[in-house]
């Protein structure tokens, strides 16, 4: 079940407002270039930022989330409608044989069990074509993301057309290594809502991930920093192995 944030119907359209310019893409996108992709797989693809710049791009997208709000998201900033959109998780993927699976905005670190992260790896595997390229980030542990969080927590109020004045107020409740617990809550002036969105991340480590790549039937390709948030990130290039 994913995090209200993503799948609460009230949450999921005001989610790109809270997380605002994504500069994190462009290092994607030459990615995809530079890998020559043209069917590209966006897993975990949310409100779908990463596929519509894909889609314009000339590629061929499927995006798949299991929050079907912010899908929903998603379809409406898709007005020529040129991508596929799959409502389910990365172990549900229909086949694609894409060229290039990519999971932006740390997806990896929503996978909590080895379980499911070995189930997410083993979906995405089956949904590349031979030789196809996965690429992710996960946020490095040693940065400690976590104290930064805590230090900055507080709150932001955003006034959205259509919706009014939301404030996010966002706290750190809890740090069990590997696992980061944070909570938002969401209140909508309009109406004085009170949405709450709790969410649990893990941090692994490079050569956990690497390990668990090999494992699952990739080569690890090259792991590079994320040029928008340097030392913060692992940014993982790998390939199946078949
Ligand atoms: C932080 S958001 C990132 C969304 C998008 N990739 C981006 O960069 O804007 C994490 C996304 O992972 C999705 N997610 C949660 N569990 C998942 C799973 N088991 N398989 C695939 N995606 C999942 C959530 O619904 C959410 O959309």
């Amino acid at each position: 079940m994913p995090d209200a944030i993503f799948a609460h119907p009230r949450l999921a359209p005001v989610y790109d407002v809270f997380d605002g310019d994504r500069d994190d893409l462009a290092a994607y996108l030459d990615i995809v270039g530079e890998l020559g992709a043209e069917r590209v797989l966006d897993v975990g693809c949310g409100t779908g930022c990463l596929a519509i710049v894909l889609a314009e791009s000339g590629r061929i997208v499927m995006g798949a989330d299991p929050a079907r709000a912010s899908l929903e998201v998603a379809r409406a900033k898709d007005v020529r409608a040129r991508i596929t959109w799959v409502h389910g998780d990365a172990t549900a993927l229909p086949p694609f044989d894409a060229d290039l699976a990519v999971m932006t905005g740390n997806v990896a670190q929503v996978f909590l069990t080895d379980e499911d992260w070995a189930g997410a790896l083993q979906g995405i595997h089956a949904a590349l074509r031979p030789r196809g390229y996965l690429v992710f980030e996960t946020r490095r542990p040693e940065w400690r993301a976590w104290e930064k969080w805590a230090a900055e927590a507080g709150r932001l109020a955003v006034d959205i057309p259509g919706v009014g004045s939301v404030e996010q107020r966002t706290e750190v409740t809890g740090v069990n290594l590997p696992f980061v617990s944070i909570r938002g809550t969401y209140t909508f002036r309009a109406d004085g809502a009170v949405i709450v969105s709790d969410s649990t991340l893990r941090f692994r480590s490079r050569h956990e991930v690497e390990s668990s790549l090999i494992t699952h039937g990739y080569r690890v390709l090259d792991v590079r920093q994320a040029p928008d948030r340097p030392a913060r990130e692992f940014v993982f290039i790998a390939q199946r192995t078949t």
